[in-house]
């Protein structure tokens, strides 16, 4: 089983970028971790950021066949982007929407996802552990997706 983690804009900035709000661990460190999780759970990870909507849109394609989840945090992206939301949508993939920031606390323009509604959960406001979280969290719904097709194969015995 296979996880994709996909990273928005300026998310390659953590570190550098707006400590007080997203903390001075890196993104390479956050990744690391979850590469520490993903394997004691026997899961592959792979992780992908980018700063342009398009590119996100293509590896969000790029994980039909790929992947069997995909844990996101769209950035800025998150309030604007149907493109970003249609290709959640159309890959028809679990996806765990991330945001280190309790967007619902900040700006207004924060408060909205446009990409939350196509996403099996949200997890806000938990900083980097947030992104722990999310293994784990996409680890059981694989989990249970894995269970389902077995029933329904051996049912079909
Ligand atoms: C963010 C929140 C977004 O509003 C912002 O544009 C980001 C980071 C977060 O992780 O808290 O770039 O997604």
């Amino acid at each position: 089983m296979k996880i994709t983690v996909i990273q928005g804009p300026n998310l390659n900035m953590l570190g550098v970028r707006e400590q007080g709000i997203y903390g001075s661990l890196k993104l390479d460190d956050i990744h690391a971790q979850m590469e520490q999780i993903a394997k004691q759970n026997g899961i592959e990870i792979e992780f992908f950021q980018s700063n342009l909507e398009g590119e996100i849109v293509d590896r969000i394609q790029e994980c039909l066949g790929d992947s069997d989840g995909i844990i996101i945090n769209p950035a800025a992206y998150t309030h604007t982007s149907i493109a970003i939301r249609d290709a959640i949508a159309a890959v028809s993939l679990p996806a765990i929407e991330v945001h280190l920031s309790n967007i619902h606390q900040r700006e207004e323009f924060r408060h909205k996802s446009l990409t939350a509604a196509v996403c099996a959960g949200q997890i806000v406001g938990m900083g980097p552990y947030g992104y722990h979280l999310a293994v784990i969290g996409m680890v059981q719904i694989l989990k249970e997706v894995e269970a389902i097709k077995k029933a329904r194969a051996e049912a079909q015995k």
